[in-house]
């Protein structure tokens, strides 16, 4: 298991007075000296937090993976092959949305994955990951379409509004772990996650690789500093007794 921080909201703040500060870059390479193994970002379609010159210069200084998180058009398509990340995270995207809002639907972009999105990506090595809602029938079809990965939507255990609520969740995303690893994917987890609900996470649900953690990590990181608050979140990862991975 290992952290990946996305870097989203560092860019969000420096867009919000149009300065070059905070420098999105300066953050990704702190993360990876405090022990993260990677760094995520999310181009979307209106730019409103990473931007295209960051994403070129994140792939110049990011040593560990590289996690492009796109929606499945035709204009990331191009960037994305372009720059060659390690892996890249497809999600829906709705221009209206605070923040991705929920897995894809596997049956309604299957056959356009398959012909469009699979072969463009998988032929320049990058590979692939479905962020899907821990739903059977979704995380069967991610492994017809032949993706190596999915991440696991963790947003409604982070948001349940109740103790059995989670517990509900932490077991759909346990049975959709066993399976997807059943179906030889990699299996990621992410979104909403923070300091409060990860351990519970990482010990309740098996063969998590990657876990994506933004908003919170960002705004822990405005009292602890970036340093220590990625230390804090891999801390968590390795008293709930599990191996952690950085590129140290
Ligand atoms: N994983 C995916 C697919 C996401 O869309 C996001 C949000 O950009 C994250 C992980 C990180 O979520 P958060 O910012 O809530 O930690």
């Amino acid at each position: 298991m290992q952290l990946l921080v996305n870097i989203d909201h560092i860019a969000t703040l420096r867009n919000a007075r149009g300065e070059g500060y905070p420098d999105p870059i300066r953050a990704a390479r702190v993360c990876e000296e405090a022990g993260a193994a990677g760094i995520v970002f999310h181009l979307r379609g209106d730019r409103r937090h990473i931007r295209d010159d960051d994403v070129y210069r994140l792939k110049e200084v990011v040593r560990g993976r590289l996690d492009f998180e796109m929606a499945a058009t035709e204009e990331m398509l191009t960037i994305c092959t372009d720059v060659v990340p390690e892996l890249a995270t497809l999600v829906p995207e709705s221009r209206e949305e605070l923040t991705t809002e929920g897995g894809l639907n596997m049956k309604t972009v299957f056959d356009d994955f398959r012909e469009r999105v699979v072969p463009r990506l998988q032929e320049k090595g990058i590979v692939i990951s479905l962020f899907l809602d821990p739903v059977p029938d979704d995380i069967e079809r991610a492994a017809e379409l032949g993706a190596e990965a999915i991440e696991l939507h963790t947003g409604r255990y982070a948001n349940a509004e109740s103790p059995e609520d989670a517990r509900k969740e932490l077991k759909r995303l346990r049975d959709g772990a066993e399976l997807a690893h059943r179906l030889g994917l990699t299996v990621n987890a992410g979104h909403g996650l923070n300091l409060k609900n990860l351990g519970a996470l990482v010990e309740n649900v098996p063969h998590l690789h990657d876990i994506s953690i933004g908003h919170a990590l960002v705004s822990d990181a405005l009292f602890y500093g970036l340093k220590t608050t990625v230390g804090k979140y891999i801390g968590i990862m390795k008293q709930a007794g599990v191996e952690t991975k950085s590129n140290q």
